[in-house]
């Protein structure tokens, strides 16, 4: 079998043309959702991830509040600035690029954050919201992998789904989202982990993998079955002497083979990639409806 490729730039593409509609709407009505970005630090990757943020903000109209701070920013300085942008009524949504320098303490930062501003969805109360069930900023990158799969055509209902990987921003949300009673969801989940044993003993099961290792090649050929669906959440480095950047990205799972055996399979890059900062728009416009008291 050869597999459909999952186009998520299409994908993300289609649904921020529908959020720059509702973006039109908004702006009639005198309102501009506003985004508050935070980076500290220059790591390189989330340099790139902050600037293709902040572009995405900017395509689709939305104000965005660029601040990058030096490596050496206390805690008690960039805890300040969240405060500030938690009570301004320009900014409905505030991210704060992970991961942060390690003199600083990443739950104390998160949890400065008002919960109704969260559009990454990391909040403990948006957390626990997502877990019962009830609605809440959903973290992105979960919530991209749902839409990916329901805009494929892919069933859930019923389905089993492994989970490689067992992160607090895409392993443990997304296996939770995909067990909820509702619609596009609804499945059987298994996760796995650094501690399983045999995880090809799993994979050989699963009618839906989420590989959210964060480790090259963690899925390979041997461990599906056919006609299974992949959702490659990786993004990994590899050293290439042939690119101008050094380096090239792959996912989790070996593409190429895959590709042969699957019904569906994400490419990286260009699979849930952009659809995790789609999402991220997604909650900002949510948050700014919100706010105004403006029901869909
Ligand atoms: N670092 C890697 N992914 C993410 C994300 O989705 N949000 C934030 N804030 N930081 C990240």
């Amino acid at each position: 079998m050869t597999a459909r490729i999952i186009d998520g730039k299409q994908i993300a593409s289609d649904i921020r043309s529908e959020l720059k509609q509702e973006v039109i709407s908004l702006k009639q009505k005198g309102i501009i959702p506003g985004l508050g970005v935070i980076l500290v630090g220059d790591d390189p990757a989330s340099k790139s991830y902050v600037t293709a943020k902040e572009r995405a903000c900017e395509e689709i109209g939305l104000h965005s509040d660029d601040n990058r701070l030096p490596k050496g920013t206390s805690q008690a300085e960039l805890i300040t600035l969240i405060k500030k942008m938690n009570t301004d009524p320009k900014i409905n949504g505030i991210l704060v690029q992970l991961p942060l320098p390690k003199h600083i303490n990443e739950s104390d930062v998160l949890m400065a954050i008002d919960p109704v501003k969260d559009v990454d969805g990391f909040h403990p109360v948006n957390i626990g919201k997502m877990i019962i069930g009830e609605k809440s900023f959903l973290p992105c990158t979960p919530h991209g992998v749902i839409k990916l799969l329901e805009r494929s055509g892919v069933k859930t209902e019923g389905a089993h789904v492994v989970v490689v990987g067992r992160s607090n921003i895409v392993g443990k949300p997304v296996a939770n989202l995909l067990f909820q009673k509702k619609k596009n969801a609804n499945a059987t989940v298994t996760i796995c982990h650094t501690g399983t044993k045999d995880l090809k003993s799993f994979t050989k099961q699963a009618d839906i993998i989420i590989a959210a290792a964060g480790r090259p090649n963690t899925i390979t050929a041997d461990m599906v079955k056919d006609g299974v669906v992949i959702i490659d959440v990786g993004v990994n480095r590899i050293e290439d002497s042939t690119k101008k950047a050094g380096f090239r990205l792959v996912g989790d799972v070996d593409f190429e083979a895959l590709k042969e055996k699957a019904s569906l399979i994400t490419p990286v890059p260009g699979g849930v990639g952009p659809m995790t900062i789609t999402m991220l728009l997604y909650n900002t416009v949510e948050s700014a409806k919100i706010a105004n008291m403006i029901r869909d």
